[in-house]
């Protein structure tokens, strides 16, 4: 069973400049709730249990945000709003299920999940980038029943257009498992559109073996001087690990972009 999730949030957020400035992007309300919650919600709603923020001191906002009790308790106090009571209540579920662990330095996405190494407990986790939301189908969750039904790890796919490959991790197929599903033959981190093996895209959910640690700890910085995760599941790859592209049903919304993240609002208001 997959329990544990990690979030990757200590990134610099430039592409959200100027709000990210001063404000963590994942605390930006997306129509009225901040963009980490309907990740939260996704990760309850798929059966995890514990989830590991990665944070930097400039996102210590994000921990003041579920560790403010004494200011929610005073307000409760002098006003019994309903409404301020049920949200209070909603951040302590989200507090009781989360750690925090720091990443010095934004040094890459593969450096920032080497920081939860010695939190992992069973053999496979999940990960989630909170830039990527997922809507009207819990991603996380059909990624777990693929997990159990193949016990491989597996990667959240979608085609994207050719002129945008350089935005993603982009994968070739081995071999097909269905219409939905299938093996990945070898997966770059943010190809030019010249070497892109594909249309494939890796969207930012991502179940990993424990065993990624080791590789994580060896791997030297790689395209923009960045440690990255897509360079560790390469090199488990090549190792015959077994990693599936899923397909996933759900409405994808890139909130890491100003555009993107402005068109997130008006698509899940009309959800
Ligand atoms: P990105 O590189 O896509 O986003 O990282 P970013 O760094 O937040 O923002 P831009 O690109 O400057 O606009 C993907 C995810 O990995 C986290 C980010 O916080 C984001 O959630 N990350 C990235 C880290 O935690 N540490 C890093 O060193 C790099």
């Amino acid at each position: 069973m997959i329990k544990q999730a990690i979030i990757p949030l200590a990134g610099l957020g430039t592409r959200l400049l100027p709000l990210t400035s001063v404000f963590a992007k994942e605390l930006l309300p997306i129509n009225g709730k901040p963009g980490i919650e309907y990740i939260l919600d996704e990760c309850i709603n798929a059966g995890i249990k514990e989830v590991i923020f990665i944070i930097s001191k400039k996102k210590l906002m994000i921990k003041n945000y579920f560790y403010n009790d004494k200011f929610y308790k005073d307000i409760i106090k002098k006003k019994k709003d309903q409404r301020i009571i049920k949200e209070y209540k909603k951040i302590l579920k989200y507090k009781k299920m989360i750690k925090f662990v720091f990443q010095e330095k934004p040094l890459g996405t593969g450096d920032a999940v080497l920081k939860t190494k010695k939190f992992i407990k069973d053999k496979y986790f999940l990960m989630l980038l909170p830039d990527d939301l997922i809507m009207k189908s819990n991603c996380s969750k059909s990624m777990i029943s693929i997990h159990k039904k193949y016990n491989s790890s597996v990667m959240a796919s979608m085609k994207v257009n050719k002129k945008d490959v350089s935005r993603w991790g982009i994968y070739n197929i081995k071999k097909n498992i269905d219409k939905n599903n299938f093996i990945i033959k070898n997966v770059v981190e943010k190809p030019s559109i010249k070497s892109a093996p594909s249309k494939n895209a890796v969207i930012g959910r991502y179940i990993l073996p424990k065993t990624i640690f080791k590789k994580l700890s060896k791997l030297k910085p790689g395209s923009g001087k960045e440690i990255h995760i897509t360079d560790a599941i390469q090199s488990l790859i090549d190792e015959n690990y077994r990693f599936i592209g899923h397909n996933f049903n759900g409405k994808y919304l890139d909130c890491g972009t100003m555009k993107g993240y402005i068109n997130s609002t008006l698509e899940i208001a009309k959800i």
